[in-house]
């Protein structure tokens, strides 16, 4: 039987975190063994906030590393960069056709980069949910592992998927935002605000790359306060985020306790820190060291990006003379 299509995206625009770990790169691993997946880091897309791109190289081979030492084996998936696979760049041109500005303007993510970078609103940004929705299509993907954030994009792939199939006829999937468990994720910044991001709060955020020392340092400064003084308290939202949090890496035993502790106004946050920190860096240490290794190994990294170039061409070839032949673009 034909195994389902999966297609999921990194940018490369910083060090991974626990929340790519979480809402997308955990899902990624456990989806290996059952699909035909095509996992890629977003190079194209990362272009658009003008990074320093004397970085680009190093920022793609480490997200390529990271994945895998989270887990991801390229002889099981296909392991890709963006920018090797043309064919995307096609059919994005394609689906600018299908998408209008004010929609595009309407995207929350296009708000907030107008936002945070008033001086480059450039189209490239204007166009994301496009360049995405490319990405996803091209290998007629059905499921899309992903992050609470990447919910709205998702649907405006879905819109696209319809205006094609409906003007020239039938080809795309519907494709789903996917995370094992009922709902997408998003994981907590220490500070109490917002989530962890590869470019914003960077102290509130923990990176795949950090130190055992850093990641401590960073669990400690948690925001806390001096702790519940009555029994059955309601829950601070900062403290709500330790506690998710330690859902992620801790045993369940330990979450159980400390919420007894708060439950029974016996908290010691303190001590729940210095616990959390622990579990942590109990989590990272492994994937940073193999992440370092495989960084290191360039004639590995080569080979990996090539042979993930291959199969996802393939793929996307397909995906485009399907789109030609519908579109007619094919003359002879
Ligand atoms: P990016 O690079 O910002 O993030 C990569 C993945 O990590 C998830 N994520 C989070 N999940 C939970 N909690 C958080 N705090 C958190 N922060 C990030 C994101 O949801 C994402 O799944 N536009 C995408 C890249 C992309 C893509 C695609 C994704 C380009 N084309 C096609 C899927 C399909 C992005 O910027 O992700």
């Amino acid at each position: 039987m034909k195994k389902e299509i999966v297609v999921s995206g990194i940018r490369p625009t910083g060090n991974l975190h626990l929340g790519n770990y979480f809402g997308a790169m955990r899902n990624y691993v456990r989806m290996q063994e059952e699909y035909d997946c095509y996992f890629f880091v977003a190079d194209w897309h990362s272009l658009t906030t003008h990074p320093d791109t004397k970085e680009l190289r190093n920022s793609v081979l480490h997200v390529l590393a990271e994945n895998i030492a989270a887990g991801l084996d390229p002889g099981k998936v296909c392991l890709y960069v963006q920018s090797t696979v043309p064919e995307i760049a096609e059919l994005y041109l394609n689906l600018n056709m299908l998408a209008y500005k004010g929609e595009l303007e309407k995207t929350p993510t296009f708000k907030d980069k107008v936002r945070l970078q008033p001086d480059n609103v450039n189209t490239g940004l204007l166009t994301y949910p496009v360049l995405m929705a490319a990405d996803i299509l091209i290998h007629r993907a059905k499921y899309v592992p992903v992050g609470k954030d990447q919910e709205q994009h998702l649907e405006i792939t879905r819109n696209f998927a319809q205006r094609f199939n409906h003007r020239y006829g039938e080809l795309f999937p519907e494709p789903k935002a996917f995370n094992f468990g009922e709902s997408l994720l998003k994981v907590p910044s220490l500070d109490g605000a917002g989530k962890m991001s590869k470019s914003e709060n960077q102290f509130a955020t923990l990176y795949l790359a950090d130190d055992n020392d850093l990641i401590r340092k960073k669990v400690m400064k948690a925001k806390t306060d001096s702790g519940p003084t009555t029994p059955h308290s309601e829950m601070p939202d900062y403290i709500q985020n330790l506690f998710q949090l330690m859902q992620l890496v801790s045993e369940e035993s330990t979450v159980q306790k400390f919420r007894e502790d708060f439950n029974n106004a016996a908290i010691r946050y303190g001590d729940m820190k210095k616990q959390l920190a622990e579990d942590m860096v109990a989590f990272i240490t492994p994937i940073r060291e193999k992440a370092e290794s495989i960084r290191r190994d360039e004639a590995y990294l080569k080979k990996v990006v090539e042979q993930g170039a291959e199969k996802a061409r393939e793929s996307a070839r397909e995906t485009i003379a399907q789109t030609r032949k519908l579109v007619g673009l094919n003359y002879f």
